[in-house]
């Protein structure tokens, strides 16, 4: 059973709270209309604030039945609302949930290549990097909950790079991809909270589900298929031959990205229980808001994958 985390609720106040859920007007409150049976809206005398305060009675219990059947998800808590948009946005070769037709122009055969592989897991590690430094220095404290989450992949994915070095390749700057994501999750958690947790939650829960089948893909791949040329031999009559010595590059190594301190399902739980609690304190539009993020994290991340096929 997942531990319950626990998080103050001072702490779940943005920074520049701009809309707060009330069970009770305040006193300096007042009605902007006639209070209805259903809705009581307030709005507070600083402009800054809109106070929406909780209804009672057989119309608030109609408005909040209305509200579960309008947001696929929302009875299980905001998480299952994010993994419900996300799901939607796969092709259907990729999950049987998904519902996106696959591109138009074919995608480029599955044939990964180890250059590929490794921009893939440069840039794969600038957004870790970035996304971790964000949730360690915290401009918002609702980030602060996700340090040390057990899910961080910067230190395993530097971890597997030193390895690749070790074995002679080398490795490459971070490319476009990687760095506009990087730029853009940085540039949004400063002003947006709703909309980087969006890329929060996508970046790591991918990684655990899909991001774990293209890991073995690779590996698959890559254990029969690279060739090394090794040297060039001058036969008679002009004619040179190449030696080509069977390379196994991973070897059966199983990298470290693919690999989590602890049990997976637990971790993803604890994240997921954390990610509801934050939630509860956003309105409708917020959660709107950052559900509307998932398309830009799929393109991003897309942008990300599709190295390993350079
Ligand atoms: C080739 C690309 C991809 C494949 C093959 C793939 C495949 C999958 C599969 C099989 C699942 C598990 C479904 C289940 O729970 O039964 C999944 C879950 C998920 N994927 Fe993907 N996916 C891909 C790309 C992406 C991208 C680009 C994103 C977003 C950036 C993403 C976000 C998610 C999320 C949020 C979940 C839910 C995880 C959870 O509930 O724990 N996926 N994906």
């Amino acid at each position: 059973m997942a531990s319950r985390p626990s998080i103050s609720q001072s702490q779940l106040f943005l920074k520049k709270p701009h809309v707060i859920f009330s069970p009770k007007p305040p006193i300096f409150a007042t009605p902007i209309s006639k209070p209805t049976k259903s809705l009581n809206l307030f709005v507070l005398k600083s402009k800054k604030m809109a106070v929406v305060t909780a209804a009672v009675g057989p119309a608030a219990a109609a408005a909040e039945e209305k509200s579960k059947k309008r947001y696929p998800g929302e009875a299980k808590g905001f998480v299952e609302e994010m993994r419900f948009v996300a799901m939607k946005l796969h092709t259907k070769d990729q999950s049987k949930e998904g519902e996106k037709e696959a591109q138009e122009k074919p995608l480029p055969k599955w044939e990964p290549t180890i250059d590929g592989y490794l921009k893939f897991l440069v840039d794969s590690k600038l957004v870790y990097d970035t996304l971790e430094k964000i949730v360690d220095k915290a401009d918002f404290p609702e980030y602060a909950e996700f340090r040390n989450t057990g899910l961080e992949r910067a230190e395993s994915l530097a971890k597997d790079l030193e390895w690749f070095k070790e074995q002679g390749h080398s490795i490459p700057e971070p490319s476009s991809p990687g760095l506009s994501y990087a730029a853009y999750v940085e540039e949004l958690s400063k002003k947006d909270p709703q909309a980087f947790i969006c890329h929060f939650y996508n970046t790591y829960f991918a990684h655990s589900a899909g991001g774990r089948m293209i890991g073995k893909k690779v590996s698959k791949k890559f254990m029969l298929k690279f060739y090394k040329v090794e040297h060039m031999v001058q036969m008679p009559k002009g004619y040179r031959v190449s030696v080509a010595v069977a390379q196994t590059v991973l070897n059966g190594k199983e990298l470290e990205f693919y690999k989590w301190d602890g049990d997976l399902s637990q971790l993803l739980q604890n994240v997921r229980d954390k990610l509801n609690i934050v939630a509860e304190n956003w309105t409708r539009e917020e959660k709107n808001h950052c559900l509307e993020e998932t398309e830009k994290s799929f393109k991003f991340s897309g942008e990300i994958l599709r190295l390993i096929l350079s």
